[in-house]
């Protein structure tokens, strides 16, 4: 039984670090959005709020996962954007090294430029975004100044169902729910899905090791969201009632204006070279996390 401290926890991938966890340790999970009962408020921008919750629990591990996830907003907001992406993940590198006990971090697979196709661990990150160059500046402290550290960049994150996910998939069930018979889908934008579940397990299974370190932790295969959108018709057999038009991403650009990379597909190359590669392939998780959050009647 270990104590860990997951901050930033009322979020998509919270939720799924909360039940993967939840099962033989011992948990303190604090966000700014208390939106359930396991939750208590914690504000990571709060240096001194954040010292002294996580010293009062004396955790064996500190997960930092809060972030301003919303690409727009950071983009209309880049002070809060950077106080939350980047000086906050300094804080949990402070507090980690005060209490001498190894830090989580979560990175992105959008710190790379899409200039290619796929990237592996050890490429050069170019992010293009206000989130994405707060959030590698966060990498980077985290990297550089905690020496028992696991960085672990997700890709399109999946999870969390109605409530909770706020990203792509949501949207298509949402459109899917009120009706909708054709969705307009971008066609030049790839990624790798990334389920929260399979996220955290993977991590459970790489902090056993301690094999500290930066890790690409992405569900197997590359794809477009185009392919996610045909996925999800599928799945929900209604690829011959709703129809996908398919748009480029400039169709979106008042509703999406931060600056995207073409492909942001991560290979999980250092977790396959350790044999601790746990991630499934991105349709097979999509069908277990729509089957798991949005059950049909
Ligand atoms: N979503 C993705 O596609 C994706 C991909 C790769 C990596 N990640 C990373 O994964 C981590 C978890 O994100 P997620 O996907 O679970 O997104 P999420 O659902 O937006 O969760 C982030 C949580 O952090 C909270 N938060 C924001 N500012 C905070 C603050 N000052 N103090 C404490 N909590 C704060 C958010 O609250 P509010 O909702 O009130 O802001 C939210 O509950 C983040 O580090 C994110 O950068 C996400």
């Amino acid at each position: 039984m270990k104590k860990i401290y997951i901050s930033g926890c009322g979020g998509m991938l919270g939720e799924a670090f909360y039940e993967v966890f939840g099962a033989g340790n011992l948990l303190k999970c604090t966000d700014i959005d208390v939106n359930a009962p396991w939750l208590t408020y914690l504000d990571i921008r709060d240096l001194d709020a954040y010292r002294k919750d996580v010293a009062d629990f004396s955790p064996d591990y500190l997960f930092h996962l809060g972030a301003c996830t919303d690409m727009e907003y950071c983009e209309r907001n880049p002070e809060n954007a950077w106080r939350t992406n980047a000086m906050a993940a300094e804080n949990a590198a402070y507090i980690a090294n005060e209490l001498g006990i190894p830090l989580l971090y979560i990175g992105t697979a959008g710190i790379f430029d899409g200039h290619k196709q796929l990237f592996d661990d050890w490429d050069t990150p170019n992010p293009l975004s206000c989130y994405a160059r707060s959030k590698y500046a966060g990498e980077l402290f985290v990297r550089e100044h905690v020496r028992q550290h696991l960085v672990c960049r997700g890709g399109w994150m999946m999870g969390g169902g109605p409530a909770k996910d706020k990203k792509f998939v949501q949207k298509i069930m949402r459109q899917l729910a009120q009706g909708k018979k054709e969705l307009s889908i971008v066609n030049d934008k790839f990624g790798s899905p990334t389920y929260t579940h399979d996220f955290a397990h993977n991590v459970k299974v790489l902090l056993e090791t301690e094999y500290w370190g930066v890790y690409n932790m992405a569900c197997d295969g590359l794809t477009s969201r185009v392919e996610v959108a045909r996925a999800i018709l599928e799945l929900r057999g209604l690829q011959d009632r709703v129809a996908i038009s398919e748009v480029p991403s400039s169709h979106f650009r008042e509703e999406y204006f931060a600056e995207r990379p073409p492909s942001e597909c991560l290979v999980n190359a250092k977790l396959k070279l350790r044999q601790l590669n746990t991630m499934r392939h991105w349709k097979v998780a999509l069908k277990a996390y729509l089957d798991d959050y949005y059950p049909q009647a």
